[in-house]
């Protein structure tokens, strides 16, 4: 039994798998037709969008303008992260990634694990982008003075909540008074959401060549917009003398750049890693592009380092124009800086909501092209039915599991809320990248083939744990009592924040994590010291970890129930369905 759980595929047999498929793939499969330009408008597609529009908002009033620092961490990770699924995209060019990586590396358990995990960052996530997007649309139907009922503008969940917690949004509480009954029951949903899940499921099952001219456009659209954001945004600092708004004063009256102090920035970490999910997505592509082993590598490392330039000028000129306390609650920072009481632009306003909607419509596309290919990948290794695999006689996309991608979508939208997906979220793509970097530790290492991207071999061997060491004393140096405050298990300060008793801020990352963080961090030092270890998998491994102490024990309640049901559904159907399982 054990074995089986950890049966492999060789990445010889998931390549020749793929040739077989090739003729499929061109008699009847999916066409390849994508260069590197378009991998890479598919990066930046995927990427920016709700986090950069939405989640910025409540990143900055957490941590202040030192979010900016956490930007360039989890850029850096993501960095890692990116060489590792390249390393993996050009050894293995065939639809799936991080799922069918980890069948060469883990094992076919691991596998599923990811696989499943992904649902989260691609159908879940989307969940979070619909709503955002139908934040930005409904506010820009307000600015051209159309208007939609609340009750149809919001989640029921959401709408209940503000109830629950005697909020002040106006917006929420009148949804629920307001909303028509059907029996007992309120209709309140977010109509927007659910319209533009079902157009992006129709674009989506009609074809790849049709969605990657619609996203190019937008993306070039949305980059614009953004370039513009911070132009306008940041010649207004200088002008106006704003940039005291980089050090502002906290609660006791002490300017800093990070006025909540380290952990005020580490409690962000679940919107800023939204942020930047997205250019892995590229690596499901690879059956659609022209030249995966070049291009797919390319694709994602150029988007990755676009985004990252753009959020960290956006977070600055975000946090200069406002005072960060004044993003409390805010879904719409990039408009926010414009209004009257801040940068008083008007066009400003109405240019950015146009925009929102339009990059949050290209990410909504490329995750929910991106779903089915995954179950396509499953299903042909037997995880999944056979049907997840069918592909349209006409479209030649993967219909049925497209089909079912905007049910798992769009069902949710109905019952769930933002903050719920957006941690849900971040926690189970992390958990996926920190598998992706691990599995690039266990490939063996090979010779350079000309042409084809590899990771440059650094031997971690003394440098790794030398940084691990480093980074310690850092630590202990940088933040007051760092060890002290580690072993201080005060499990009251959830309660109090819930109770509003304590600020965010005294919500220091969870302690357990970080013990557990060191503690990898050691092991893997002792690991490398004897295996010589390869050093850049090794940091994707140890800052993606590192990124993971940032989420809180109810993240992981959540994430670990869904990793239950996951395995429960692996060991009643693919554990003896898998094509692994029928060659024995
Ligand atoms: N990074 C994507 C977004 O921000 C998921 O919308």
């Amino acid at each position: 039994m054990a074995n089986s759980l950890f049966r492999r595929k060789t990445i010889d047999s998931i390549l020749t798998d793929a040739e077989k498929g090739d003729a499929e793939v061109h008699a009847h499969g999916l066409k390849r037709v994508l260069t590197v330009r378009d991998l890479t408008f598919f990066g930046i597609a995927a990427i920016i969008g709700a986090g950069s529009f939405s989640s910025l908002g409540e990143a900055v009033f957490k941590g202040g303008p030192g979010v900016v620092l956490l930007f360039v961490i989890t850029g850096i990770a993501c960095a890692f992260t990116a060489l590792c699924y390249s390393e993996f995209a050009s050894r293995i060019p065939v639809a799936g990634s991080a799922y069918t990586y980890a069948y060469a590396s883990f094992g076919e358990l691991f596998a599923w694990i990811i696989g499943w995990a992904l649902i989260m960052e691609y159908s879940i996530g989307n969940i979070y982008v619909a709503f955002s997007w139908s934040d930005y649309f409904t506010s820009f139907l307000h600015k051209v003075n159309l208007h939609i009922p609340d009750y149809l503008t919001t989640s029921y969940a959401e709408a209940h909540k503000a109830v629950l917690n005697n909020s002040s949004n106006d917006e929420l509480i009148n949804a629920w008074n307001s909303a028509p009954m059907l029996g007992k029951l309120r209709i309140i949903f977010d109509m927007p959401a659910l319209v533009i899940n079902l157009l992006i499921t129709y674009l989506v099952f009609r074809g790849i060549k049709e969605s990657r001219n619609f996203s190019n456009v937008m993306v070039m659209l949305k980059l614009a917009i953004v370039v513009l954001v911070i132009l306008v945004g940041g010649s207004l600092i200088l002008s106006h003398g704003l940039t005291f708004n980089w050090t502002p004063a906290n609660d006791e009256g002490v300017r800093s750049f990070m006025p909540n102090g380290f952990s005020g920035v580490m409690a962000a970490v679940a919107g800023v890693f939204f942020a930047y999910i997205g250019f892995d997505a590229v690596s499901v592509l690879a059956e659609e592009s022209k030249n995966p082993q070049r291009d797919l590598p390319r694709g994602m490392i150029y988007s990755l380092v676009i985004c990252t330039v753009v959020y960290i000028l956006l977070s600055l000129v975000l946090t200069g124009a406002v005072h960060y306390k004044n993003f409390d609650g805010v879904g719409d920072p990039l408009a926010f800086i414009f209004e009257k009481q801040n940068l008083n632009i008007a066009w400003m306003q109405i240019l950015v909501s146009i925009c929102a909607v339009i990059a949050m419509t290209s990410v909504l596309l490329v995750f929910q092209m991106g779903q089915p290919r995954i179950w396509m990948s499953m299903s042909r290794d037997g995880l999944l039915p056979p049907v997840f695999q069918k592909i349209h006689h006409k479209f030649k996309t993967p219909s049925f599991a497209t089909i079912v991608t905007g049910l798992v979508v769009g069902v949710p939208i109905l019952f769930t809320d933002k903050t719920f997906v957006l941690d849900f979220t971040s926690i189970a793509t992390l958990f996926a990248f920190v598998l992706v970097c691990g599995g690039v530790l266990l490939i063996p290492r090979k010779e350079k083939v000309a042409g084809r991207f590899q990771i440059p071999y650094i031997n971690g061997q003394f440098l790794y744990p030398l940084i691990i060491a480093i980074s310690l004393i850092l630590f202990a140096v940088l933040s007051k009592n760092y060890f002290g405050n580690l072993f201080d298990f005060d499990f009251s300060a959830n309660t109090e924040y819930n109770e509003g008793k304590k600020s965010f801020m005294d919500l220091a990352t969870p302690n357990i994590s970080v013990i557990i963080f060191w503690i990898v961090c050691f092991l893997l030092a002792v690991a490398t010291i004897i295996k010589k270890y390869s050093l850049i998998p090794l940091m994707g491994v140890t800052t993606c970890l590192y990124l993971l102490t940032g989420m809180n024990k109810d993240n992981w309640a959540w994430f670990l129930s869904w990793l239950g049901i996951g395995l429960i559904i692996y060991f009643i159907y693919g554990y003896n369905k898998s094509k692994l399982a029928a060659k024995k």
